[in-house]
This record gives structure tokens, C-alpha cells and sequence, in this order.
């Protein structure tokens, strides 16, 4: 009582001020060596047209994803490693393109209708489809790394967001969640249920944090194909009436913003940033719906599988989750 409100200077009430992201210079191209199996378009740069329809894989196609995803997720591993403030996207690409090639893949962004680098970064408030530059990391930057590798025949595709040195509180908060909200989406994952069902739950999670989900880009079907049928919107679209059933094989990658999540294109056709520059995140999943649930393809074998589980408690426990890929650790003092 009687105390007097302190007056707060209006610099330190305003959230922390992010310097936009601005592109840099692109390397040349990466060599693939000969021996290395290549998907169709790696050398036109042309992809052909999907079929239409939704087709579930095959016995041998989904062993040889379970393969190429856990690829991708020790090729996810290798460049989140050397994440820290100071390293430039470039090598987080070069790392990406000298693992997928150990792996005896080929990493599938590749010349993908004309995609320049092997792996995709997106910084801050760049939603997908950052294009690998000579700008290094900041403290206090977030970047998702998106990796696909094509091997055995099929793609791998798997991404997280991971923080660079030290995060403020909120965009720590904006990760989390949408690490949450993908979870949640891939809980929905069930034969029986529909497509829009994944979308719901996403949105629900994420926009109960008052986020918003981005809309202009999906999750699709994947097997020997990198992008198909289904799509997989990330928000409650009621036309996505598609059912699931057993050997459906897609991804689930919600992006997610902290302002509004418009997007708008950078001038190299590619890089997608929120129109109002706020930070924006994205974790995905490749996935096969199986007789219960769904089965995370993108993980290694000792990693748990909580949504095989009929629970629905068990499957949106954070606990059963896999863990976060690390980044290099922060060096003490
Ligand atoms: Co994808």
C-alpha cells in the first residue's frame, strides 16, 4: 500500500529487437560421388510429376524407410553437433552433404527442382527452405535443420529447431511447443482417422499458446517419391477428409509462429520468412501408420516409440518422447 509503481524504462519492456535475417553468399555446388545412387531429378533438376492418389507402401518400402530415416536422423545428429554461435550455415550443409554421402545416400534437397544446397536452414524468422549461406550462427538465434536423404530407394525426411548459445525465454518457449504441437499431431495418427485430424490437434497445442501455424506449406506422402499424396495441412482443415490407413507413409512438420504466420517469399524463391518477421519454428517426422498408431520412422532403433501405444495418455506423455538431438555443448566459462 502507498508503494509507488517504479516506473520501468521502455527500452527494457520492449521484447528482445532480432536483427532480420538477410541472405548471403551461397557456395558452389557439392559433388556427389559416382557410386552413389541418385533420385531421378538429381540431375535435371526437374521433378517429376507425383502420382495422384494415396497408395500405402509396401513391406520393402517401409523396412527400407525405417533405414533411410534412421539415416536421416544420425545425419540430423552430425550437424546438430557442430551448431554453435559462430558456424555458418554453409558448414552445417557441408557436414549434411559429407554424412548423407558416408551413409551411402544422397541428400535428396539436392538440385530438387533446382534447390541449391544439401540441407535446408532456417533462421529466426525464417519459416522453411533457408538456403545454407556464408552467414554465421549468433547467440541467441534459433535455426531448424532439415534434412532428407534418398537411400535404399527411398527419402528420409526429418528436421528440429535447435537453439544456437543463449536463447531468450520466449523463443526457448516458441521450440518447445512446437516440438509439442508435432507430437501432439502425429498422437492423432490412427488407421480410421483422417488426415484433418493431425491438423486439429497441432493447431489446438500450438494456438492454446496464442501461436499461429502456418498454412502456405504441408506435410506430404514420401517413399520413393520425396513429395506426394497425401498432403498434411498442420491446421484444422475440414476438406482434408482423407482416411488413414495401415502403410501410409508422410511427414508431420508443423511450423509455427510467435506473431502472425503469413508468409512471404524472398526474391530467391526458396526462402519463406514470416511476413511480420517474428521468430517461427518447425520440428517433422516421417511416419507409417501401423495397425495401432503410427511408427516414427525417423528415429534410431533404441529410441522409444510411444505411438504404437492404443493409450492416448501414453502418447501425449512428453516423457515417452524421443529426445532432442544436442548441439555442441556450450564451453564453460
Ligand atoms: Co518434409
Amino acid at each position: 500500500m502507498g508503494r509507488r509503481k517504479r516506473r520501468v524504462p521502455a527500452a527494457r519492456m520492449k521484447p528482445p529487437g532480432f536483427e532480420p535475417v538477410v541472405a548471403g553468399m551461397v557456395s558452389p555446388r557439392r559433388a556427389v560421388p559416382a557410386d552413389i545412387e541418385l533420385p531421378p531429378y538429381a540431375r535435371s533438376g526437374q521433378a517429376s510429376p507425383a502420382p495422384s492418389g494415396v497408395a500405402p507402401s509396401d513391406q520393402s518400402t517401409i523396412e527400407a524407410m525405417r533405414l533411410a530415416g534412421s539415416a536421416a536422423r544420425r545425419v540430423l545428429g552430425a550437424v546438430a553437433a557442430e551448431i554453435a554461435p559462430g558456424v555458418t550455415s554453409d558448414h552445417l550443409d557441408e557436414v549434411c552433404h559429407e554424412t548423407c554421402i558416408a551413409e551411402g545416400g544422397y541428400p535428396s534437397p539436392l538440385n530438387y527442382n533446382g534447390f541449391p544446397k544439401s540441407l535446408c536452414t532456417s533462421v529466426n524468422e525464417i519459416i522453411c527452405h533457408g538456403i545454407p549461406d556464408n552467414r554465421s550462427l549468433r547467440d541467441g538465434d534459433i535455426v531448424n535443420c532439415d534434412v532428407t536423404i534418398f537411400v535404399g530407394g527411398v527419402h528420409g525426411d526429418h528436421s528440429e529447431t535447435f537453439l544456437v548459445g543463449d536463447v531468450d525465454a520466449p523463443s526457448r518457449r516458441l521450440v518447445e511447443v512446437t516440438r509439442e504441437s508435432m507430437y501432439h499431431g502425429i498422437a492423432a495418427v490412427r488407421p480410421g482417422a483422417l488426415v484433418c485430424d493431425i491438423g486439429r490437434a497441432i493447431q489446438a497445442r500450438a494456438e492454446a499458446e496464442g501461436y499461429g501455424v502456418v498454412r502456405e506449406f504441408v506435410g506430404h506422402g514420401i517413399g520413393q517419391i520425396f513429395h506426394r499424396l497425401p498432403n498434411i495441412p498442420h491446421y484444422y482443415d475440414p476438406a482434408a477428409r482423407t482416411e488413414l490407413v495401415e502403410g501410409m507413409t508422410f511427414t508431420v512438420e508443423p511450423m509455427i509462429t510467435m506473431g502472425l504466420p503469413r508468409a512471404r517469399m524472398w526474391p530467391d524463391g526458396w526462402t519463406a520468412a514470416t511476413a511480420d518477421r517474428s521468430r517461427t519454428a518447425q520440428f517433422e517426422h516421417t511416419v507409417v501408420v501401423t495397425p495401432s498408431g503410427a511408427e516414427l520412422l525417423t528415429v534410431s532403433d533404441d529410441e522409444p516409440q510411444p505411438f504404437l501405444a492404443d493409450d492416448p495418455t501414453a502418447r501425449l506423455d512428453p516423457a515417452g518422447w524421443p529426445q532432442q538431438l544436442s548441439t555442441a555443448p556450450v564451453r564453460a566459462g
